[in-house]
């Protein structure tokens, strides 16, 4: 599974990226304004440092404007992945996009049937949003596993994004039912790596090699 990395925090990125964790980048309108940066300037130094697919999501709402904003997007690099909303509009601009030749990321998806209709129109990446279906007390991971089952029918080459992942377990759990790639904050990721026992063991390490009095360097 790849990871994302979903945030446009520069310092984060390159951080993770420095370790190899970082086979791309997910922004969102909400994300470029937690940055307080310019959406065009943050969005071409992210593109800079990672060699992977970086989304940028249009603001437009109409298929006309969408594909507009989706093109100057993707001037700003070869690995722009134009985001757009999984709406109506949002699709007939997937399909021109990715006609021209673009990456489309299709975000916003909470339902098999929109992933379904992302496959068909083109999309390079469908990104159903798990952790705002569990909020709602419905099961974001199923619609991953429904997606991939759907996918798998029919030979369809959309990446499954999962998005919207809030724990460590969301990732895992992403990894066994079978998502292409998943995208989460930089402080998921780390939290990974966390285990109190690993803590505990690690503990009782540091004060045998004190007592033993055990030096390397
Ligand atoms: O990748 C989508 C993500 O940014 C949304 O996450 O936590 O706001 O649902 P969240």
């Amino acid at each position: 599974m790849k990871f994302f990395v979903d945030t446009a925090e520069i310092d984060a990125i390159a951080e993770l990226n420095a370790l190899g964790m970082v086979d791309g980048v997910t922004t969102n309108p909400s994300l470029i304004m937690k940055s307080g940066r310019d959406i065009l300037e943050v969005t071409k130094e992210i593109c800079d440092m990672v060699s992977g697919p970086v989304s940028a999501e249009v603001v437009a709402l109409k298929a006309e404007d969408m594909i507009a904003e989706g093109r100057k997007l993707a001037e700003i690099a070869p690995n722009i992945a134009v985001k757009v909303p999984l709406t109506w509009d949002g699709l007939k601009a997937c399909k021109v996009l990715t006609d021209e030749g673009n990456m489309v990321n299709v975000t916003l998806c909470f339902t098999p049937n929109q992933a379904l209709l992302a496959a068909k129109a083109g999309a390079t990446f469908i990104s159903p949003f798990i952790g705002r279906l569990d909020d709602l007390n419905t099961d974001g991971l199923g619609l991953i596993a429904e997606i991939r089952t759907i996918y798998d029918n029919f030979g369809f080459e959309t990446n499954i994004l999962a998005a919207s992942i809030r724990t460590p377990n969301h990732m895992s759990d992403c990894a066994k039912i079978g998502a292409d790639v998943a995208t989460a904050p930089p402080n998921v990721i780390k939290a990974m790596a966390n285990h109190v026992l690993t803590d505990k063991g690690l503990d009782q390490f540091v004060k045998d090699a004190e007592k033993a009095g055990i030096k390397i360097l």
